[in-house]
């Protein structure tokens, strides 16, 4: 049946431009996609009228007149991993290099296991679905069955999600890794094909060639990688620049390219298809030609400051006309949740300002841009998904804020406007406030949701 939302819409048109519709009416068809957005209206009936959908021949959901309610388009997620969840908090004192080693690869390594992996994937889904993550770029393991697993427990679970197998065939421990070139070829075929049987058009679950980073693989793993994308039109996700360590030891491995995005750009994993998480010490060269490949960047900023990584340059990527996009992490990352981490981006870009220049700063507009918007465009699918405008799909989350009970104190009667209930939400909020969650038209979780 088709639907009419209607009450507060909140959502972001352009990176400084987030539209906040007190009265609005969104009509979605039955299956999932958005055929009007009312910027001002009375009544769900009187936009449906408006659009000749005819009495009976709709279900209406408002947002909560009795408390603070809106809806907001779900998040997006453009870096996670979905195997180190269980780690989430631990990190102690290390950074990237020994945090792989000590934390990270022993983790992971137990994913051989089925009911480990079926264990943990059924509660991150479960977590980041809750917090309102309605897409996630998901890292599995090296494990083929296990990333199978994950690929089904996200269908299942109705959240849209790239599903990436590790590629790591060198420079890894001999207990975790892939034993030669072959097996990694004939392992990233495998789950390719697992998820095109389970869902043929993708629109759900999708593949997406993961070469752990440019540290861990063969210059030829990464060359076959780029052509098989290059073949397919899959999308690619890794790392890059994410700790100075690590950017040396790239360059003394691949001596073929003269920058860290070089070596992607040679093996042709550079495209408008890549996500290239944290890019935190990229130079301008870099920036350049990641801006003139069209890959997006997916930054996250609590993992960056656990890892002691550094701090991205957000508004220097914007200016140069590169995508961004927010990703946790997990578990780098500490926190499970999007909302969270535009909290952490908003505070990194501070940082950055206090050391003189101004124009690093983000505003709450900004933030909550690239948590939908950036996000989207991040993963390819900014023409289906990222805001309410019409023709794309109602990928939602309910957020209901307390004015009444409230223990983080909202006084209604302090807010002057919309603007400053989005700030108390972005500031106080978590995944209580997350009352109901769409994805492609369908309930899938929030506090409200029974099944
Ligand atoms: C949201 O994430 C937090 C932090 O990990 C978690 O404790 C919580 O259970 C998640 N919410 C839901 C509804 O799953
Ligand atoms: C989020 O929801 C909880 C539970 O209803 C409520 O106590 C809290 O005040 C809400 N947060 C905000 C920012 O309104
Ligand atoms: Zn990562």
């Amino acid at each position: 049946m088709r639907t009419v939302y209607f009450g507060t819409i909140v959502h972001s048109l352009a990176l400084a431009d987030l539209q906040v519709l007190p009265s609005a009416a969104v009509g979605v068809d039955e299956d999932g996609t958005i055929e009007f957005l009312d910027p001002n209206t009375r009544s769900a009936e009187a936009s449906a009228e408006k659009h000749s959908w005819p009495v009976g021949s709709y279900s209406v959901v408002s947002s909560d007149p009795a408390s603070v309610s809106f809806f907001f388009p779900g998040f997006f997620d453009t870096h996670i991993h979905a195997s180190q969840y269980p780690n989430v908090g631990l990190f102690g004192k290390t950074t990237l290099l020994d945090w792989l080693n000590s934390y990270t690869f022993p983790l992971e390594s137990s994913f051989a296991d089925l009911k480990v992996a079926d264990n943990v994937y059924s509660r991150v889904i479960a977590r980041t679905l809750g917090n309102g993550t309605t897409t996630a770029a998901y890292y599995a393991t090296v494990h083929t069955a296990g990333t199978n697993l994950l690929a089904d427990l996200a269908l299942k679970a109705g959240q849209r999600a790239f599903i990436g197998r590790c590629c790591m065939d060198a420079n890894s421990p001999d207990y975790y890794c892939d034993k030669t070139l072959e097996d990694a070829q004939k392992a990233t075929l495998e789950v390719i094909e697992h998820i095109t049987k389970i869902d043929p058009n993708h629109d759900i679950v999708c593949p997406i060639l993961t070469p752990r980073f440019a540290a861990s693989c063969s210059k030829e793993l990464l060359c076959w990688l780029g052509k098989l994308s290059t073949n397919t039109n899959l999308p690619v996700q890794t790392h890059i620049s994410e700790n100075m360590l690590e950017v040396e030891l790239v360059k003394s491995m691949h001596t073929f390219a003269d920058s860290y995005a070089g070596v992607y750009d040679k093996c042709g994993l550079l495209h408008d298809q890549t996500i290239l998480a944290h890019a935190v010490h990229l130079t301008d060269d870099e920036r350049a030609l990641i801006a003139k490949r069209g890959s997006g960047i997916a930054h996250c900023p609590a993992s960056n400051s656990a890892l002691t990584s550094g701090e991205t340059r957000v508004k220097w990527l914007l200016d140069a006309g590169v995508k961004v996009g927010l990703g946790t992490d997990v578990s780098g990352g500490f926190t499970p949740s999007i909302l969270h981490t535009a909290r952490q981006a908003l505070l990194v870009s501070r940082h950055l300002s206090m050391e003189g220049d101004e124009s690093h700063k983000l505003s709450i507009e900004e933030v909550l841009h690239l948590a939908t918007v950036g996000g989207a465009e991040v993963c390819g699918l900014s023409n289906k998904l990222g805001n309410f405008l019409p023709g794309k799909k109602w990928d939602a989350q309910l957020i209901t804020l307390d004015c009444k009970n409230s223990p983080v104190d909202i006084f209604p009667w302090e807010l002057k406007t919309h603007e400053d209930l989005v700030a108390k939400w972005l500031f106080n909020g978590d995944d209580r406030n997350v009352t109901k969650v769409w994805v492609d038209g369908k309930l899938v979780a929030g506090t409200a949701f029974t099944s």
